[in-house]
């Protein structure tokens, strides 16, 4: 945990360590009214979440390389250091290659997820004699030399060697500039690093006269126990002379069986092959390629594919046909602007840190998950298949809700993955990574989010191409059927359905296994599967039983709550349970960022605590579905916001991870959207910043950058229902643009002030007075609905600085002016 400072400077082509430019002159093609030319991607900020997450940095592992959105190919530089979730980190760590595809923001493994089949240029050495090998080979960036925008990818090594990246979904371009096209210039191929080292057996193959390379290797997943294997080709005579690029040299290299450093190379040899090995190999093997270029340039194509390197060929002769490295780039940059256009701000009148916040999150929120169609390697399907669902636990509160406001025929796709993946393992997936199932956090997250999708769109479902039968099957099987290992895939149902918690200590009789642990904030998600169950039994007209089953079972959150625990003179907490119905104490406040003592809470049968990533003093606050059942529990109204208060003021609040997600916005549940709203700005404007340390924790697959984009936006969505918490939004002004109803929906801040973005406002305009909705007053000043926000036209949102009348509106007068609870009627 940590708190940076927010950077006001920015600039279009962004680095890491360069000073930034103001140069707005230059963006004055970004406005973005409706169907103007805009430049939204000039004001992408790469690098924000970049820092290590060693000593104290971020550990953001945002991806900042080259990729178009939902990406299969992510192109970009790995470091020899650890942690580098996403191979890239800003700092001032060697290279050791450019490789093919990566994760977005992930936690896990700390040497990193894919990174496979890394290039690497090397000059100035003569062909047998170079250093091949990973650690020999690598190189210094020159200080500032990273660059990039959406869609390219820049850095030069300190011996002035010039790397660009650019991409489409499965194939690209990339482009290495020798400081000297009278030294040699070679190119290495690297079959057996990925970023985990874990190669398990695989084969390259030259093809002189062609001057390509195929590639096949398996390695593991980064986040789970299994394998994957994943095939490349790369492409290296383009098809015009314009260089005069000619292959004058080509072989491979291998190191000897005794010591993976005596590396020997080839020339003669365009094949190696090494049979699988059930535990990573340290052998070192690859291509070595000399070229001859008139202008010192070496061009490459490459393809990916999980089906086979001839497919990984056929991808880069389909995607990159013309080798025109312009092309590619202009169109990865067009997909982005038609991504970022659909939330459109006056970027000249708002706030520059605001702006560059936006955008960015906007960009990191839309890389994963990663669209793998027609690259399924297990089952055959005309279903779209995604990859990078890591983790549902992490996304299903911010990155699902997100595409739901804008980018429904996306989410149509992922979600028909989740279905597709129900029909042909039983269950929805949970985590998959590298295309194999990763492991479960807590509950079956997947089920809020084809929840979500059937409040949201099941009414449009059809025209999206999901079935909402199979839909509401794969979630009713999750719901009731227990796999033998719920560590990878679904819950211990077993376990749910009879007791409606999850007991600790219990031996499951089923013989079903999973990692026993988590006891109580498993409850807590499994609760609210049950709800998104239970809400797409009724918008789907499941009738009426099934609606009463999983609400009811929704509410078993309540089961485990503690009346007799006291903590900080607060009474009441989330505690685990014996199957007879005794708790187990943990202290409240066990695992979270102020823990005097060492708790563990990870997944492993380490975890002492019941809690997953959090405590009980943050947990307790968790049932998004029936807030006012705990405002209840706590002791009503006056005690909540106490209660609340002393969470955020005694350091039980963690930013940098989803569990904290929701809390600054749950005083809207007893009527003080005033205090949601300072807090709002509180977290944002201490934990967030446009610096490499600007996300306080894993950004995880966009999960933070989601979360950034509804706190600006003044948003928060409610799992699996068609309800929003509404709040005082960082800009004055803002236009949504969903892309199934085509429906622009324009948001403004009436007496919007400057002065209250900051971390404590001074006195400033931002307590929300009034909220109009097409002319009409709306009936909650705390909540507005999904059909409002996507369904055109102008809500006002008017905002004053009375802090003491913001106190006294509540959520306005309305008998349903406070945003809805299950177990007080709402939600019906
Ligand atoms: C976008 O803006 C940047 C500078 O901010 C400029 O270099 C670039 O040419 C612009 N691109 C387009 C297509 O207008
Ligand atoms: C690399 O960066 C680290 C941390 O910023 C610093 O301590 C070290 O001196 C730097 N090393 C070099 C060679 O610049
Ligand atoms: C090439 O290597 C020689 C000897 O190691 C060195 O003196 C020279 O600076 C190098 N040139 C380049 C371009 O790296
Ligand atoms: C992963 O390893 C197992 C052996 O443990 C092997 O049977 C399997 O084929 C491998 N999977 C892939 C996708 O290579
Ligand atoms: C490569 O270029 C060098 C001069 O730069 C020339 O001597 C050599 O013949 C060329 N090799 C091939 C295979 O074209
Ligand atoms: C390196 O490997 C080669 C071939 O396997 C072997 O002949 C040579 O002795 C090894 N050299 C060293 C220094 O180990
Ligand atoms: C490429 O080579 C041809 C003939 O070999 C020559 O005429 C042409 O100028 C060269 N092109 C470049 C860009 O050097
Ligand atoms: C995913 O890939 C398929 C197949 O190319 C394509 O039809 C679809 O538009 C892609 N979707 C996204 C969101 O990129
Ligand atoms: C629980 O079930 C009863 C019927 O047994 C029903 O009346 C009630 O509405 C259900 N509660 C919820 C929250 O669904
Ligand atoms: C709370 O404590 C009282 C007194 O020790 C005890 O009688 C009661 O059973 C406890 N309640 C629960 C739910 O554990
Ligand atoms: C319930 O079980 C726990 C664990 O075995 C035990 O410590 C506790 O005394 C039991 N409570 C009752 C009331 O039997
Ligand atoms: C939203 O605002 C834009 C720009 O001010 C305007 O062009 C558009 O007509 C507005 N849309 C609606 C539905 O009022």
């Amino acid at each position: 945990m940590h708190e940076c400072e927010v950077d006001v400077s920015q600039s279009s082509m962004h680095s890491p360590t360069f000073a930034r430019v103001i140069l707005f002159g230059l963006l004055s093609k970004a406005l973005s009214a409706n169907g103007a030319s805009t430049n939204l991607t000039a004001l992408v900020n790469l690098f924000i979440g970049t820092a290590s997450g060693a000593n104290g940095g971020s550990g953001g592992n945002a991806f900042p390389g080259a990729a178009v959105p939902h990406a299969m190919a992510k192109v970009g530089i790995d470091v020899d250091t650890s942690p580098r979730q996403a191979g890239y980190i800003s700092d001032n760590s060697s290279i050791t290659g450019i490789s093919l595809m990566h994760d977005e923001g992930t936690g896990g493994n700390t040497n990193g997820g894919y990174g496979i089949f890394p290039l690497f240029p090397l000059t100035n050495c003569s062909f047998t004699s170079c250093p091949v090998g990973i650690d020999a080979r690598k190189a210094k960036r020159t200080a500032g030399a990273d660059a990039a925008t959406p869609g390219y990818f820049t850095t030069t090594f300190v011996n002035g060697l010039k790397l660009e990246a650019t991409s489409t979904r499965r194939a690209g371009l990339l482009r290495f500039t020798f400081p000297n096209p009278m030294v040699e210039m070679h190119v290495v191929v690297d079959l057996t690093h990925d970023l985990q080292r874990s190669f398990e057996g695989g084969s390259i193959n030259l093809i002189r006269s062609r001057g390509s390379v195929a590639l096949q290797g398996t390695f593991l997943q980064s986040y789970g126990t299994d394998n994957y294997t994943v095939f490349a080709c790369y492409d290296f005579l383009p098809p015009t002379t314009a260089n005069n690029q000619t292959l004058v040299a080509a072989g491979t290299f291998q190191s000897s069986p005794s010591s993976s450093t005596n590396i020997s190379i080839s020339p003669d040899q365009s094949s190696l092959t090494f049979p699988f090995t059930s535990s990573p190999s340290s052998v070192q093997a690859g291509v070595l390629l000399s070229f001859n270029s008139s202008t010192g340039v070496v061009l490459t194509r490459f393809g990916v594919s999980f089906i086979s390197s001839e497919q990984a060929c056929a991808n880069a002769q389909e995607e990159v046909p013309d080798w025109d490295w312009d092309l590619v780039q202009s169109a990865s940059r067009a997909k982005w602007e038609d991504v970022l256009e659909r939330v459109s701000i006056d970027v000249e009148k708002e706030n520059p840190t605001v702006v560059e916040l936006l955008y960015s999150s906007l960009y990191r929120a839309s890389l994963v998950p990663a669209n793998l169609t027609s690259e399924n390697p297990y089952w055959g399907s005309e279903s779209p298949f995604y990859d990078a669902l890591f983790c549902s636990w992490d996304t299903f509160r911010t990155v699902h809700p997100l595409l739901s406001l804008t980018s429904p025929r996306e989410w149509a796709e992922i979600v028909n993955a989740y279905i597709d993946g129900w029909r042909n393992t039983g269950y929805i997936p949970e985590c998959r990574a590298n295309t194999k199932a990763g492991y479960v956090q807590g509950g079956s997250d997947g089920m809020p989010i084809l929840g979500d999708f059937a409040v949201k769109y099941g009414a449009r479902a059809g025209e999206l191409g999901v079935s909402t039968d199979d839909l509401y099957q794969a979630l009713v099987d999750t719901a009731e059927n227990t796999p033998p290992d719920w560590y990878r895939v679904g819950r211990q149902n077993t376990a749910w359905k009879q007791f409606n918690y999850i007991p600790t200590a219990w031996v499951d009789p089923s013989g079903a296994t999973g990692l026993p642990t988590r006891e109580a904030s498993r409850t807590l998600e499994y609760a609210l599967g049950d709800f998104a169950v239970r809400q797409a039994a009724l918008t789907l007209g499941k009738g009426a039983a099934d609606i009463q089953l999983y609400g009811n079972r929704s509410l078993g959150f309540k089961n485990v709550w503690d009346q007799n625990v006291t903590s900080d003179g607060f009474t009441g907490f989330s505690q685990r349970r014996f199957e007879n119905g005794t708790f187990a104490f943990s202290p409240p406040d066990a695992c979270s960022p102020v823990d005097p003592t060492p708790h563990s809470c990870a997944r492993g049968t380490d975890n002492n605590v019941g809690f997953y990533e959090s405590s009980s003093w943050e947990m307790s606050f968790f049932a998004p579905h029936s807030m006012s059942t705990i405002v209840n529990l706590m002791g009503g109204a006056s005690t909540f916001v106490s209660r609340l208060d002393h969470y955020f003021s005694k350091g039980y609040f963690q930013a940098g991870n989803e569990p904290s997600f929701a809390i600054p916005w749950a005083y809207n549940y007893v009527g003080r959207p005033d205090l949601s709203a300072l807090r709002v700005r509180n977290v944002v404007f201490q934990n967030f910043g446009t610096g490499i340390n600007g996300i306080p924790g894993n950004d995880d697959s966009g999960a933070m950058a989601a979360l950034l984009t509804f706190h600006i936006l003044g948003l928060y969505p409610v799992p699996a229902t068609r309800q929003l918490l509404i709040g005082s939004p960082l800009v004055s002004s803002y236009t949504l643009y969903n892309n199934l109803f085509q429906t622009t929906t324009n948001i403004t801040v009436q007496g919007f002030d400057n002065a209250s973005l900051s971390a404590s406002p001074p006195m400033s305009r931002l307590f929300v007075k009034s909220i109009t909705i097409n002319g009409e007053p709306s009936e909650s000043l705390c909540w507005i609905s999904f059909d409002v926000i996507t369904g055109g036209g102008n809500i006002i949102i008017e905002v004053d600085d009375d802090p003491v009348s913001a106190s006294q509106r509540m959520c306005g007068n309305s008998a349903s002016a406070l945003p809805d609870s299950l177990e007080s009627g709402g939600f019906a």
